[in-house]
């Protein structure tokens, strides 16, 4: 199959970046660049990402990375296959800033354009890395998203689980706002958790062994604030008590996906993919990792560069697209939701 050079770009949320990638499904692909600017100060004095301030930095910022991105991977934009960008789901000012701007190169260089979902492109980020071969199993846990899908091909997807109410990284960024950790919280948990005893306080596994695989979060995080309130809390033993109801949940729905997606597909190598912000996390992806041995699935995960958001996954999944010829009109829209299956 030949191989595409492809440019891509993310802006829908709090990360704006652009990257080069050359390669072919099933991967893994080549990322000739990968250049990202952080808005983490512009946010971290609201505890969280504001839309309107988003918007601004990705306008502010999107040509010059284009601009290192294409030289660091030594081409001109007269030398890509294709121009991609994430067109939904997010937020709405940001994904329009970066649709747009592809939109423009795209139309000024006479290439095609790719309006890439940016969830399926974490769900296809793991074929960039490791070249996964499809159907695989996808537990895609970010900060919006918290699903497990079955994916059968590009745009193909089964739903087996979602959450109810907030997703997996939410849950991480609330509690440490409640610790006083500041945003993102998921690292900070993460690197405080390690140090700390997680028998401390019981917290509840909302959803565990129920039918289906659905996820619940909102009552684990309203603990934690009891807790708080009720009490003053040892951080680093609250962080590691909450990390680790956060694991049991994953890894039971995930096994209760596996079967499903075992009856669904009777796969010769069954695979796990984690992919998102959240399997940026080390003792989720061991713990994820363990759950999915003792069922006979192998387990992936992106490296934890291409796990939170970045432009090279949005590059790949236009890799994808490319190659099977699917490519967008330039009125392509912008969509602040986009489910991945109806
Ligand atoms: O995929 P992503 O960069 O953005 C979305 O599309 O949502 O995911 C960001 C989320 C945040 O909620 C962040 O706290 C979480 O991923 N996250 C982590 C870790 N690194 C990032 N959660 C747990 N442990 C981590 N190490
Ligand atoms: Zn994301």
């Amino acid at each position: 199959m030949r191989a595409w050079t492809v440019l891509g770009l993310e802006t829908s949320c709090d990360e704006t970046a652009a990257a080069v990638v050359r390669g072919a499904p099933p991967g893994p692909g080549a990322i000739l660049s990968d250049v990202i600017f952080s808005q983490l100060e512009e946010h971290e004095p609201y505890g969280g990402v504001v839309p309107e301030i988003a918007a601004r930095a990705h306008v502010e910022m999107l040509d010059r990375l284009i601009e290192r991105a294409l030289a660091e991977a030594n081409c001109r934009l007269a030398d890509v296959d294709a121009v991609a960008a994430t067109a939904g789901p997010g937020l709405i000012g940001g994904v329009m800033v970066g649709l747009v701007t592809a939109k423009a190169l795209a139309l000024a260089a006479g290439k095609p354009l790719v309006a890439v979902n940016h969830l399926e492109a974490h769900g296809l980020s793991a074929r960039l890395s490791e070249a996964v071969t499809f159907p695989f199993l996808l537990l895609l846990v970010s900060g919006g998203h918290c699903q497990l899908l079955g994916v059968e091909g590009v745009g193909r997807f089964r739903l087996y689980g979602t959450t109810i109410d907030d997703a997996a990284g939410e849950a991480f960024d609330k509690t440490a706002k409640l610790l006083g950790l500041g945003y993102p919280g998921g690292p900070r948990i993460e690197a405080l958790a390690a140090k700390g005893n997680a028998g401390r306080y019981p917290l509840p596994r909302p959803m565990l062994g129920r039918d289906g695989a659905d996820f619940s979060f909102s009552g684990l995080k309203t603990a934690v604030r009891l807790l708080t309130l009720r009490q003053k809390v040892d951080a680093a033993d609250l962080a590691a008590s909450f990390q680790s109801a956060v694991i049991d949940t994953l890894a039971d729905r995930a096994r209760a996906a596996m079967a499903m997606f075992r009856r669904d597909f009777a796969p010769a190598a069954p695979a796990l993919v984690v992919a998102g912000g959240v399997a940026a996390n080390r003792a989720i992806r061991a713990a994820l990792e363990a759950a999915a041995a003792e069922l006979g699935f192998s387990t992936h995960s992106p490296p934890v560069r291409l796990c939170t958001d970045n432009a090279a996954m949005v590059a790949w999944a236009g890799v994808e697209r490319a190659a099977l010829g699917r490519f967008d009109p330039l009125d392509a829209p912008a969509r602040a939701r986009w489910p991945l299956s109806p």
